[in-house]
Order: C-alpha cells, then structure tokens, then sequence
C-alpha cells in the first residue's frame, strides 16, 4: 500500500468514528486540521505524510469522551496503524506527535522539544480553535455539555490547573477570555503565528460586540 492508500484508509477511519459527533470535535474538524496542516507543512518544510496522518488521527480518543482516560486514543490509533501495515518508525513518530499534542493542550509545565511536525499540528489544531469557525465551535460545545452562553455574574477564571480545566462548568463566553484569546502567543511555528494574529482579531471584534449586544447598545 503507498502512502496516499494509507492516508485514505486513516481517513475512513476516522470517518466512520466520528460518525454523529456534534460538539465540534467531529470529523470535519480533523479535516480541517489536516488541511491546515499541509499547508503550514509545506511552509515549514515538514513531513507532509505524518502531519496529515496525525491531523486526521489527532482527536482519536479524547479523554473529554472517556471518562478522562488519557491513554486510550494512542491505544486505538496503534492498532489501526498496525492493522493498515504502516512501518513501525512512522507509527511512532505518529503517536509521538499525538500523545505530546495533548501535553501541549493541558495546562501542565512540559519543556520536551518538539519536532516541526508537532509543532506543525499544534498549531494546525489550535487555529481550528478560533476564529469564525472557532467561536462556532465553542457555543456548539457548550449546548452539548448545557453551559451557558454568558453569564455575566460568573467572572472567567484566568488562572486554571490542569484538573480545573478538565472538570470546572464555565459559561462559553468565558472560555474565550480563558482560553481563546491566549491562544494566538502559544503558535509555535511562524506560519501558525501569522494566521493565529488574523482570527485572534476577528475573534476579538465578535467578542465586543456581543458585549455590546447584551447591554442593550446598538
Ligand atoms: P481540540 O481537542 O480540538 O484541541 P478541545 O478539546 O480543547 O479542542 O475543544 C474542542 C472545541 O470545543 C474547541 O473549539 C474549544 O474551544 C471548545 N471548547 C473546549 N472547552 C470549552 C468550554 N469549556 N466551553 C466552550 N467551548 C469549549
Ligand atoms: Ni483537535
């Protein structure tokens, strides 16, 4: 099997996981993760077959989905790769790049150096966070877990730990002041940087806006 065979049998995989998914972490998240990660890719002359293979995979368990099991993605990702006969040095560098891709979303101190390609799809995966697409994402996973859309009597909590983030109800408005806005200064390539600026200040006006909207100014 070649390569484009492999992408194209991950990529039915991961399909047909993701089948019904609606809080935003669904299959064309990943497609957009792979299509922002090819191209970063190609302007930071990276491995273009394991960014796309770990876009595509990259969600693959999320412990959010597994009562907080944070191992169980890279366990179905192994064995898929294995049954699809992808060599064993690929299948590492692929969970590699997946597994430190969730240290890099938590909140947790880690100073491991990362290979471009890493770097490329934590930024592919954060930009899908913001943005037009991003602030659609965000009001779609609150509806799903019942948060409210804003609660001005909650104020944000800009200082969470890890295990606050995981487990803490805010409201989604506040997980832009949270989270969102931070996102723009933790790009790691300068690719990601220069598109993370654009959404981080259209995001920005949205977000005004609103604020504006809820106090009754037009
Ligand atoms: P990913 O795994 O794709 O990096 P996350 O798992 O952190 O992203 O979240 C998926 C989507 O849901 C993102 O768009 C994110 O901003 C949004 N989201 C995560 N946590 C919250 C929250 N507490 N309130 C509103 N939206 C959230
Ligand atoms: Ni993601």
């Amino acid at each position: 099997m070649d390569k484009a065979q492999q992408i194209k049998k991950i990529e039915a995989l991961v399909k047909d996981y993701f089948v019904e998914e609606s809080t935003g972490h669904d299959w064309w998240h990943s497609h957009r993760v792979r299509k922002m990660g090819l191209h970063i890719a190609k302007e930071e002359q990276a491995d273009v077959f394991i960014v796309e293979a770990s876009a595509l995979l990259h969600d693959v368990g999320d412990y959010k989905f597994h009562d907080g099991d944070e191992e169980i993605g890279g366990k179905i990702i192994e064995k898929w790769l294995l049954e699809i006969a992808i060599n064993r040095e690929d299948i590492d560098r692929i969970l590699n790049i997946v597994v430190n891709l969730s240290y890099m979303k938590s909140l947790k101190n880690n100073d491991q150096p990362f290979t471009i390609e890493a770097k490329v799809l934590n930024d592919s995966d954060r930009l899908d966070a913001i943005g037009a697409v991003g602030i659609a994402r965000t009001f779609a996973f609150g509806g799903f877990f019942k948060q409210e859309i804003h609660n001005p009597e909650i104020a944000p909590n800009l200082s969470m730990t890890h295990e606050e983030y995981k487990n803490k109800k805010s409201t989604s408005i506040n997980h832009f002041f949270e989270k969102l806005l931070r996102l723009k200064d933790s790009m790691l390539t300068k690719s990601g940087s220069k598109i993370a600026q654009s959404r981080h200040e259209y995001m920005e006006n949205y977000l005004n806006r609103f604020l504006d909207e809820w106090d009754g100014i037009v």
